[in-house]
């Protein structure tokens, strides 16, 4: 077998690239690990940012993004018992747009299927070869099988935990990396959310956040310890803990009611230098983690994979190379800029165990300062709508 482009995972950032490169009339393969079904079972992030929309768009899957998404115009701080908001399309003229990442990845997938594109799910023991030289390939074994895909390029789109960036030699990469000591325990019910806007709150007891996926679905999470598993967590268990955390306005709003979902992510920051080692580019979570707060997550992956495509269409269309020599280079500046966003946003709202009572008033101070400076909101509410590309 043999394409122009090799991409190794089939999550939204190799979903996107593929939908992008494909409308540039460059042909690719994605070979994925799991199943679609896996993939699809995902429960991930729920906002994207007006950048994200425009490349979905681009891509061609954002018809029912348009129909279906929720636009928000503004966010709200929780403090204890005071709410604040911040308003996002006042101070940048941009919103984001509430749409969960099952039904972003559910577009991407019909897309590619309608306009024939391959993709290879379940395979086993994907591996990338050659791209310090110039004949880069990928293998993978399926069905007993052993599979070779030639390429010129391979694009790793496969996660933190992928064999991309795990296949780059040691001396040739520098790592970042912080560990956050907690967890989010998230749930999914069909019960009407307490906000069409999302909450960030900050409480004694820990993280909350109330988000949702359209009018009769919530997510909401709490912050927990590491060691906490889904199945420490009941459901009543989850509400009186979720209730206690938010400000009595709101916390009479709350409808409880069954999960359908409930999972815990560890919260980490990282980011991989450069983000390409010659024929192999990383993009999305192969290259750089943030912590949740902020729901950077996917929208730095699609940028990563927008920046990406145009540079391969330089490539191949005008046959200039300057953006694929600039892709790490542009790509790394944007997400450092989400890193310290992420990190600051996660410092300000959570519970660190060892920063005591010292730590809880700082975290009042550093809100006093953004509620009272026009700057500092602006700042925020540019870093929330995220970045141009
Ligand atoms: P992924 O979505 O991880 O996709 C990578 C794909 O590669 C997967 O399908 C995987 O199966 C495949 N793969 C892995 N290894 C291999 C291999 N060896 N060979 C072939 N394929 C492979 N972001 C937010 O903005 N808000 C949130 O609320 C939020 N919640 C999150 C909760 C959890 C539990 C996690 C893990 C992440 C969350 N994120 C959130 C982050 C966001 O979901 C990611 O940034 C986004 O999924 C990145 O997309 P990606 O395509 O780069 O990586
Ligand atoms: C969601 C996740 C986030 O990390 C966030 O900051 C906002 C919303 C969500 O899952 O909807």
């Amino acid at each position: 077998m043999r394409t122009q482009v090799a991409i190794v995972g089939a999550g939204p950032a190799g979903l996107l690239l593929g939908a992008l490169l494909h409308k540039h009339g460059i042909a690719n393969v994605i070979v994925e690990q799991r199943s679609a079904d896996y993939v699809l079972g995902r429960v991930r992030a729920g906002v994207l940012e007006q950048v994200t929309v425009d490349l979905l768009d681009e891509a061609g899957a954002g018809a029912r993004l348009h129909a279906e998404g929720l636009v928000d115009d503004g966010f709200v701080l929780a403090f204890g018992g005071q709410v604040h908001r911040i308003n996002l399309f006042e101070r940048t003229g941009k919103r984001v747009v509430v749409y969960g990442q099952t039904e972003v990845t559910r577009d991407l997938m019909t897309a590619r299927a309608e306009a024939g594109l391959q993709t290879v799910y379940a395979a086993d023991d994907v591996a990338v070869h050659g791209f310090d030289g110039d004949r880069p390939f990928v293998t993978w074994r399926q069905g007993g099988a052993e599979k070779r895909l030639d390429c010129d390029w391979i694009a790793g789109c496969d996660g933190f935990h992928g064999v991309c960036r795990a296949s780059v030699p040691a001396g040739a990469i520098r790592t970042f990396e912080k560990v956050y000591p907690f967890g989010w325990l998230g749930i999914l019910a069909d019960v009407k959310p307490i906000s069409h806007e999302i909450v960030y709150a900050n409480h004694e007891r820990g993280f909350a956040l109330a988000s949702l996926r359209s009018p009769t679905r919530s997510r909401y999470y709490v912050q927990c310890p590491l060691s906490d598993k889904p199945e420490d967590w009941s459901d009543e268990a989850f509400w009186a803990e979720f209730r206690v955390r938010l400000p009595a306005p709101l916390a009479e709003k709350l409808v409880t009611g069954p999960s359908f979902e409930k999972s815990v992510a560890p919260l980490r920051s990282f980011v991989a230098e450069p983000m390409r080692f010659g024929r192999l580019f990383l993009a999305g979570d192969a290259a750089h983690i943030v912590p949740p707060t902020g729901a950077k997550g996917l929208n730095l992956a699609a940028g990563d994979v927008g920046l990406l495509s145009r540079a391969l269409a330089e490539h191949y269309l005008e046959k200039r190379d300057a953006a694929l020599d600039d892709y790490s280079r542009r790509a790394l500046a944007r997400v450092w800029k989400a890193e310290r966003f992420s990190w600051w946003f996660t410092s300000m709202m959570h519970r660190f165990p060892d920063n005591g009572e010292f730590g809880a008033r700082m975290q009042l101070a550093e809100l006093d300062y953004l509620m009272s400076s026009s700057a500092a909101q602006t700042a925020v509410a540019e870093n929330y709508v995220g970045l141009p590309l």
